[in-house]
C-alpha cells in the first residue's frame, strides 16, 4: 500500500515536471561552433582544481608509460603546439587502448613516441585556466559538459560529419573521394528545412557543410553566409535562425590568423572568436532564447584520462568501416571539452551523464541533432540508430524559471601564446588539403587531370587561401544565379573550370 502510494505520488509529479519542461522550453535558437583537435583534459582538466571542484579533471596523478617504462605524468605546461599529434585511427587505438584489451587511455606517451621524441611530453600538457581565460569564465559562468565524446576514435572529418548527421557514412578516415563527392546521408539540416526551420551556416574561409552532398543543392544556397559580414549583423536584428553554425578560419594568414585551434595554430585566436561569438549573442535581442554549444569534434592527439566507452554503442547505419579494422562503430572516440551557454542555464553547471534514453546513452556529437530535433519538436525520423541512442541536453536549460540578468557583457582579454609570426608560406595540413579539394569540386577544377592532388600540394597556406576564397564565391554566385533562372531547388550546380574556360560570367 506504502509502496503504492509513492509510486502515484512519484508518477503524478512526473508528469507535471514534464508538462512543465514541454511548456517551458525557452530555446529558439541553437549556435553550434566547432573547434579542432583538442582533448578535454588538455583544455579544461586543470579547472578541476581552480575552477570548480566537481569537474572530473585533472591532478597531475595522470600518468603513461613508453614500453622503455619512462613515465610521463600530465602537467599544466600547455602552450603553443606545433607539430600535431597523431589522430589517425590507428593512432587512437594505440592512445586509447595501450597495451590492455579495454580503454586504459594509457598508449599516448608510446604513440606520441612513435612520431618523435618531443610529442611525448607535448600530449601529456593540459592549459593553466589563465591561459584559456574566456573557457575559464565561461565554465564558472554556465556549464560544462565533462563526460561528451568525440563519436568515433578517429580524425576530424567523420567526426564532424556525425555532428549533423549521426554518422560518417562508413568513413574512419579522411576519404577524399566521398568528400569531394559529397556524402549521401540526410542531415539535421534537411529535417529543419522539412519541418519549416531556418538555419544558417557562417563561414568563414570555407563552409566545409558542404562535405554534405545535399547542403550543395539550390535550395541551401541563400543558407551560407560570410560570417565576417553577416554573424553580428544577423545577432543585432535579431534575425539569427533556428540553428546557427559557426565555421571558424582554417587557414591562417598575416592579420587573419586561423582560430579553429587545429595545432600547429594558436588556440589564443580560437579564445578570442568564442569570446567575440558570445558577446555578439549576449547584446542580441535574441538573447533570452538562444543556446551556445560549443565542442571540439575530436581530442587532436592529445592526453585524456576518462575511458572511452564501449559497450552497447550501437552502430548508426550498418556501414562498417575499411579493411584491415572492418570497425563496427561500436565504441566512442576520446572525451572533448565541450561547454554550453545560456541566460537560462544555471552558473557552474557541470553535466556527466544523461539521463537515458537508454542506460548505456552517453553525450557525443550526435546528441546535437538529438536535441535540436527534439526542442523543435521535430515530426522527421531520428537521422541514424546513434542519434535516437544519444543523450539529449535540453535539461541543461530547464533549471531555472525566468532567464538570467547576471549575465556576464564582456569576457577577459585574451594574450596570444605563440611568439613567432604567422607563416603563409607553409605546406598545407592534410585538413587543409581536403578543403581545398572540396574547393576544387566546387569550383569544376576536380575534372582537371592536374587536380586536386598535384595542385593542391604545390600550394601554401596563402595561395589555398586565395582559391578556396574565389571557388566558394564563384559556387555561390552561380548557383544564385541559377536559382534566380528558375532552377529546379534540387539541383547542384556543376561548374566548369576557370584554369580551361576562363568565362568572365560563369
Ligand atoms: C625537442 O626539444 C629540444 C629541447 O627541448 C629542442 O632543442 C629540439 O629542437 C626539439 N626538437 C624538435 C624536433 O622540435
Ligand atoms: C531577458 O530577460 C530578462 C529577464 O526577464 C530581461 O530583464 C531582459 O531585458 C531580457 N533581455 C532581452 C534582450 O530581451
Ligand atoms: C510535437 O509534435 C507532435 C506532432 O508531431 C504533436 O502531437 C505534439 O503536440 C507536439 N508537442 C509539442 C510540445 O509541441
Amino acid at each position: 500500500m506504502k509502496t503504492f502510494l509513492v509510486f502515484l505520488i512519484f508518477s503524478s509529479s512526473f508528469l507535471q515536471t514534464l508538462q512543465q519542461q514541454q511548456q517551458q522550453q525557452p530555446i529558439k535558437n541553437v549556435v553550434v561552433l566547432v573547434l579542432e583537435n583538442r582533448s578535454f583534459d588538455h583544455m579544461l582538466g586543470w579547472m578541476k582544481k581552480s575552477v570548480n571542484p566537481s569537474i572530473n579533471g585533472v591532478t597531475g596523478k595522470e600518468c603513461n608509460s613508453d614500453s622503455t617504462k619512462q613515465t610521463i605524468c600530465f602537467s599544466d605546461d600547455a602552450e603553443y603546439v606545433d607539430p600535431d599529434p597523431g589522430h589517425s585511427f590507428e593512432a587512437v587505438q594505440q592512445q586509447v587502448f595501450g597495451s590492455a584489451s579495454i580503454p586504459s587511455m594509457s598508449g599516448f606517451v608510446e604513440q606520441a613516441l612513435s612520431m618523435s621524441q618531443n610529442l611525448s611530453q607535448t600530449v601529456m600538457k593540459g592549459f593553466k585556466p589563465q591561459n584559456v581565460p574566456i573557457y575559464a569564465s565561461l565554465v564558472s559562468e554556465f556549464a560544462v559538459f565533462d563526460r561528451w565524446f568525440s563519436s568515433i576514435p578517429g580524425p576530424t572529418q567523420p567526426n564532424r560529419l556525425f555532428v549533423y548527421s549521426a554518422t560518417s557514412h562508413g568513413s574512419t578516415s579522411h576519404v577524399k573521394k566521398q568528400l569531394a563527392k559529397g556524402y549521401p546521408q540526410q542531415t539535421i539540416f534537411d529535417s529543419l528545412h522539412d519541418n519549416g526551420y531556418n538555419f544558417g551556416i557562417y563561414f568563414q574561409n570555407i563552409p566545409t557543410t558542404l562535405f554534405y552532398r545535399n547542403m550543395r543543392k539550390l535550395k541551401y544556397i541563400f543558407k551560407f553566409h560570410q560570417y565576417d559580414l553577416k554573424f553580428k549583423k544577423d545577432a543585432r536584428d535579431g534575425k539569427l535562425p533556428s540553428l546557427s553554425v559557426i565555421e571558424p578560419r582554417y587557414f591562417d594568414l598575416k592579420g587573419l590568423p586561423a582560430n579553429d585551434d587545429h595545432p600547429s595554430h594558436d588556440v589564443a585566436n580560437g579564445q578570442k572568436l568564442v569570446k567575440e561569438v558570445y558577446e555578439t549573442l549576449r547584446g542580441s535581442p535574441q538573447w533570452n532564447e538562444t543556446l551556445l554549444v560549443i565542442t571540439y569534434d575530436e581530442h587532436g592527439g592529445f592526453y585524456d584520462h576518462v575511458q572511452t566507452p564501449f559497450v552497447n554503442v550501437p552502430n548508426p547505419d550498418g556501414n562498417t568501416g575499411p579493411a584491415p579494422y572492418f570497425f563496427k562503430f561500436d565504441r566512442l572516440g576520446v572525451r572533448v571539452p565541450t561547454i554550453m551557454i545560456s541566460p537560462w542555464i544555471k552558473k557552474g553547471t557541470v553535466l556527466s551523464r544523461p539521463n537515458g534514453p537508454t542506460p548505456n546513452s552517453e553525450y557525443e556529437h550526435s546528441s546535437i541533432p538529438a536535441t535540436i530535433k527534439k526542442i523543435f519538436n521535430l515530426s522527421s525520423n531520428f537521422l541514424t540508430h546513434r542519434d535516437a541512442w544519444a543523450g539529449t541536453f535540453d535539461q541543461v536549460v530547464g533549471q531555472l524559471n525566468s532567464p538570467r540578468t547576471d549575465c556576464p557583457l564582456v569576457l577577459p582579454d585574451v594574450a596570444p601564446l605563440r611568439k613567432t609570426e604567422t607563416d603563409e608560406n607553409r605546406g598545407l595540413s592534410e585538413f587543409q588539403g581536403e578543403v581545398v579539394q572540396l574547393a576544387a569540386v566546387l569550383n569544376g577544377d576536380h575534372f582537371l587531370s592536374s587536380f586536386p592532388d598535384e595542385t593542391g600540394k604545390k600550394m601554401n597556406v596563402k595561395e589555398a587561401h586565395e582559391y578556396v576564397r574565389d571557388a566558394v564565391s564563384r559556387f555561390i554566385r552561380a548557383s544564385k544565379e541559377a536559382m534566380n533562372l528558375g532552377a529546379d531547388e534540387s539541383a547542384i550546380v556543376d561548374m566548369r573550370s576557370s584554369l580551361t574556360t576562363r568565362s568572365s560570367n560563369p
